[in-house]
């Protein structure tokens, strides 16, 4: 085994038994276990300077100094619900009234009130189709599903092509409440406690719930928390799943009135255990747009520029072969910066009535030529090849 191979698992075991150690309540040794895991790490990253997941070891390190400080500060508002979820069997909702609690959810519970609407997200119109299917239609009218209808929905995808904006627009579209989530986060965050915020977060949704509101729990980058392999698990990852699971079966079984929905994205699918897989009835692939779509973003994000009459919309969306959503939108922004960039610098920005000429052809070509798809074909094929083997549509 090499030398970083060994730190790493030396880090990964004192974690994981500074977690355990954290979650009886044994605080002291907790707190030995916890340094003993950031020496090894920190050692690592001195070591292998350049080693790439360097970032997430610092990271982790400081999240264990954290938790250091809390159970060095006596009794916090943490440890307590950490304590009381223990003693409660099976750990989830015991802290429903607990207004201690309640006042720390914005900490870890992201609770948006996105703004996005349906027409700006162009193009993706089967993906629009499956989600009004999952999620639309059964909010209006419960009473035509007697069988039930799906609750976790995976979008994924190469980078940039909606997924997060799709998830946001079907939001603002039901007037649901959203939380958002990072899955990264959620493990260093939530670092000892991360299974018990993941429970808590659910029994916040099953209250909104009950209440005759929907909530949409959304899961960006599912890959790093819902991944097949845990060779990288530095402490509580296994558990955290185990428990996302048990809150999706939660709903689908028991909550079967309840309109609470998982939404999932994700570029790396092929990453994903399978017991998530299934859970997510929806499996939805977020393509690259093609020409048309491409158009219509090019319209969409010019819309607000004055163009000149020379700019030929067809044109660049051929130009834009293979450019994502996101790539596309950089490309007007660019084209605009440059614009106002030469504006300011011939100084008539100083004349307040003076407006910068249109954007020409020209100014997009230019951005164009400096400019090359952020996906690559090879990652197009094997989101293809991921869709025959597990669309569910
Ligand atoms: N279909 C689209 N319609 C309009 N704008 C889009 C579209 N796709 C992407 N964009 C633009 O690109 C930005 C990034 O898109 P978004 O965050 O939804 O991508 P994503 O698929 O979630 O990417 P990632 O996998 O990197 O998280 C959006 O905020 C929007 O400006
Ligand atoms: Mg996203």
């Amino acid at each position: 085994m090499s030398a970083s191979q060994e730190l790493e698992n030396a880090a990964k075991v004192y974690a994981s038994d500074a977690i355990r150690m954290d979650n009886q309540g044994q605080k002291g040794r907790a707190i030995t276990l916890y340094q003993k895991a950031i020496e090894s790490l920190l050692q690592l990253v001195q070591l292998y300077p350049d080693y790439k997941l360097n970032n997430t070891y610092v990271q982790r390190a400081m999240a264990y100094q954290e938790r250091i400080k809390i159970l060095q500060g006596a009794v916090s508002a943490s440890e307590m619900r950490a304590e009381a979820n223990n003693d409660a069997t099976g750990g989830a909702a015991t802290m429903e009234s607990d207004g201690a609690a309640k006042s720390n959810d914005s900490e870890i519970i992201v609770t948006e009130h996105p703004t996005v609407n349906w027409d700006q997200v162009v193009g993706l119109d089967i993906a629009k189709k499956a989600i009004k299917e999952a999620i639309v239609y059964p909010v209006q009218r419960p009473d035509l599903f007697p069988l039930g209808w799906p609750r976790g929905i995976l979008l994924f995808g190469p980078p940039g092509c909606g997924k997060t904006l799709l998830a946001a627009a079907v939001a603002t579209e039901i007037d649901a409440n959203f939380y958002s989530i990072d899955a990264s986060s959620i493990m260093s965050k939530w670092l000892g406690e991360a299974e018990q915020n993941v429970a808590k977060l659910f029994s916040t949704t099953r209250r909104v719930a009950n209440e005759g509101k929907t909530a949409i729990v959304f899961v960006d980058e599912l890959d790093s928390l819902m991944s097949k392999s845990v060779s990288n698990e530095v402490g509580g990852e296994i558990r955290v799943k185990n428990q996302f699971l048990k809150e999706m079966d939660g709903f689908t079984d028991k909550g079967k009135n309840l309109h609470i929905y998982v939404i999932g994205a994700t570029n790396k699918p092929w990453d994903l255990d399978w017991a998530f897989i299934r859970r997510f009835q929806k499996r939805i692939l977020v393509q690259l747009p093609d020409i048309a779509t491409r158009h219509n973003m090019l319209k969409h994000y010019s819309n607000s520029l004055t163009l000149s009459s020379d700019v030929d919309l067809n044109e660049l969306s051929r130009l834009a072969k293979d450019f994502s959503g996101s790539d596309i939108r950089d490309v007007c922004q660019s084209a605009q910066l440059n614009l106002i960039g030469e504006f300011f610098e011939s100084g008539k920005a100083n004349d307040r009535e003076a407006k910068p000429r249109p954007l020409t052809m020209a100014d997009f070509r230019r951005v164009f030529d400096e400019r090359k798809p952020s996906v690559s074909l090879d990652q197009l094929s094997e989101y293809d090849r991921w869709f025959e083997a597990f669309k569910a549509l």
